[in-house]
């Protein structure tokens, strides 16, 4: 009889609590325990935070969003912030207090769902010998060694519908209209929603871009008797030549250097070039919250029972993953040595340009 954790990390998605619903299930239709680990790791550095889970407590939360233990990405036990009582605070390696309390439990196996940050410290358990298996988590879709993962589809839906209902309220006001969506490092959302939201313009981090061919084509659509715009930009999108700073305090990434945010920058300067009335806005952490789609929502419970399949048949430091449709297992360590970027010769950028969507580049 096995006895096996499960924690999320990082940014929540729509999709963890899917996660948990099937490993709790497949572990019990194998008489196996399962216990929740609450705010990533942090369960394991102070034990007063695990739960546990059984068919009773995980019944129905698959289609709620957010996750039921609680997540965070301030909680890598690598990088731990010891404080002292003059508030003076420092990093330390606190990992092996985690593995000790791991091993006291008598857990077997744990289940680590989250982004690359989440799978770079699941890496470092288990080469210090903890039996982890992985499960890919962002809305980005920027995890390497897997296809896709849960949650991108509902924020791409969610993205998708904000930029439909822009349509209209362009239309009536003649307006040029920013929306910045997420995606700091990849363009995956803004590319995908874009496209199925008929935008004019699409800005990503992958594609630099040029503001007086952002402005050419919305003088060319004003020209062409369309007298308005839809702009969508990645949150990551940069200008040509514009500078790339990266983030302080342990946070992963690069931070635009655009204050106020790209979205912002980008109305201002269509405005100041085209003269037209232009707005901006962000859509931030709707794109994150509620519901996940039914595809995210299948995608995570497959996760969830193929995490436990792989504890089962002994697969250890792998991820799982979705190839061709399958749900297969891959090294982390190989998920993690992939930049997974938009593709910027691939079909999907192909098809915009095919229907006339500018890039800015
Ligand atoms: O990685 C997921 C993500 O939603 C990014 O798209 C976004 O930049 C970031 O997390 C936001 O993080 P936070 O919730 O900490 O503001």
């Amino acid at each position: 009889r096995l006895k096996i954790c499960i924690n999320t990390g990082g940014g929540d998605a729509p999709g963890l609590n899917a996660v948990i619903e099937a490993v709790t299930m497949a572990a019990h239709n194998r008489q196996w325990d399962v216990y929740g680990i609450k705010a990533g790791y942090n369960g394991l550095f102070n034990t007063d935070e695990i739960v546990h889970l059984t068919p009773k407590v995980v019944d129905g939360i698959a289609i709620q969003g957010g996750t039921i233990l609680g997540s965070t990405n301030k909680g890598n036990p690598f990088q731990m912030p010891v404080c002292n009582v003059a508030g003076e605070c420092e990093e330390r390696d606190m990992s092996e207090r985690v593995m000790e309390n791991f091993r006291r439990l008598r857990f077997d196996a744990l289940v680590s769902v989250g982004g690359d940050g989440s799978m770079d410290i699941a890496q470092k358990f288990f080469e210090l010998g903890m039996p982890v298996v992985g499960v890919p988590k962002t809305i980005d879709n920027d995890l390497g060694g897997t296809e896709s993962t849960f949650g991108f589809d509902t924020a791409v839906g969610i993205a998708t519908e904000a930029i439909d209902r822009l349509h209209s309220t362009a239309k009536s006001h003649d307006r040029v209209m920013v929306v910045e969506v997420m995606g700091r490092d990849a363009g995956f959302i803004a590319l995908n929603s874009g496209i199925s939201g008929n935008a004019d313009v699409i800005l990503l981090p992958e594609i630099p871009f040029d503001i007086e061919k952002v402005c050419a084509k919305i003088m060319a659509n004003e020209l062409s008797g369309r007298k308005y715009s839809i702009v969508v930009v990645a949150e990551g999108a940069m200008p040509q030549g514009g500078e790339v700073v990266a983030k302080g305090e342990g946070e992963m990434g690069r931070q635009h250097v655009l204050l106020g945010g790209v979205a912002e920058y980008v109305a201002k300067k269509i405005a100041e070039r085209t003269g037209k009335d232009t707005r901006s806005l962000v859509l931030g952490h709707l794109q994150r919250g509620g519901s996940p789609t039914t595809f995210d929502r299948l995608l995570a419970l497959r996760f969830g029972a193929a995490a436990v399949r792989a504890i089962e048949n002994g697969k250890f430091g792998h991820m799982v993953s979705l190839q061709s449709a399958d749900i297969v297992t891959v090294p982390i360590a190989e998920a993690l040595s992939v930049e997974k970027r938009v593709d910027i010769k691939g079909d999907i950028v192909m098809t915009a340009r095919d229907m006339d969507i500018c890039f800015g580049d």
